[in-house]
């Protein structure tokens, strides 16, 4: 696998592979890899000749007094395991190589009313640097198909819907969330878990089963998100949001609607957990 941080790199192999007719994915990443990110890796490979990865720890989508400097950058750990993988070409370029005028200056992309809420309404700014940091990025790597987990499901809907509004000929896969054997979904931010806090956490994904199978059975939504909310609680959680949406379109549920998807966000102490379960009724 070849590394590198130059974009005229990343253009001139992609474009080389294009003219030999061959089919190009891409995976996104902020690196310190996980089985999930992996994945992602694995499926790409499935559907084109050649993957590419970039990680890059984007400025842009961090709130303030949020943890940019303390996200775990673990490049050489990456690099083996995407080339384990499969994975041929990786961009890892700097802030200064993204953002050449600073980010103040930078145009930006942003997808209206599905940015603003649920993950969006807890941090502000926070969809429009992923809508403008994955844009830029498809404007380097130029894929025919791109790789992002469910975990991250609203944020999967958002780059969605800037590929469609935008028109970008690239094919968008969502793809399942990788779990611990505990339930929890894997993240990079699970390191910062202590282990007796990683088995509380587990709880999240057992309440989540647990609203979804009382709302099939027919109980009003409000009432099963009241007593999950108070299990996170007991459970050690500070709960964020918990949300029942609509799964086509995270509009609020209505009556006829029977593809649903329940969206979670907690803190574990100080570390914010998202995690999502899509559910028929
Ligand atoms: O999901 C992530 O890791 C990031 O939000 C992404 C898509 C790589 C953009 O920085």
């Amino acid at each position: 696998m070849y590394t590198t941080q130059e974009i005229s790199e990343i253009r001139s192999k992609v474009r080389e592979w294009k003219q030999a007719g061959e089919k190009v994915a891409f995976v996104p990443t902020m690196g310190n890899l996980h089985q999930g990110h992996i994945t992602l890796v694995t499926e790409a490979l499935k559907r084109a000749d050649h993957v590419v990865v970039s990680i890059f720890v984007n400025p842009m989508q961090f709130g303030q007094n949020e943890d940019l400097d303390a996200y775990p950058r673990t490049l050489a750990a990456d690099q083996a395991a995407l080339e384990a993988a499969g994975a041929e070409l990786l961009f890892t370029p700097t802030p200064a190589i993204i953002y050449p005028n600073g980010m103040d200056k930078q145009t930006f992309v942003e997808v209206p009313g599905l940015s603003d809420e649920l993950c969006g309404a807890s941090r502000p700014g926070h969809f429009r640097g992923v809508t403008t940091i994955v844009c830029k990025l498809f404007n380097i790597v130029q894929p025919d198909v791109a790789l992002f987990g469910k975990k991250d499901f609203q944020q999967l809907m958002v780059i969605k819907a800037m590929v469609e509004d935008l028109s970008l000929p690239i094919e968008i896969i969502g793809v399942d969330t990788i779990r611990e054997n505990s339930g929890l979904a894997m993240s990079s931010r699970n390191g910062y878990l202590s282990d007796a806090q990683k088995q509380q956490a587990a709880q999240l994904k057992r309440t989540l089963d647990e609203m979804a199978a009382a709302i099939a059975a027919g109980q009003a939504i409000p009432n099963v998100v009241k007593r999950a909310e108070e299990q996170l609680h007991q459970a050690g959680f500070q709960p964020d949001y918990l949300a029942v949406r609509n799964a086509a379109n995270l509009q609020p549920v209505s009556h006829n609607d029977t593809q649903l998807v329940i969206l979670a966000a907690a803190f574990m102490g100080s570390t914010r957990l998202i995690d999502n379960l899509c559910f028929q009724r």
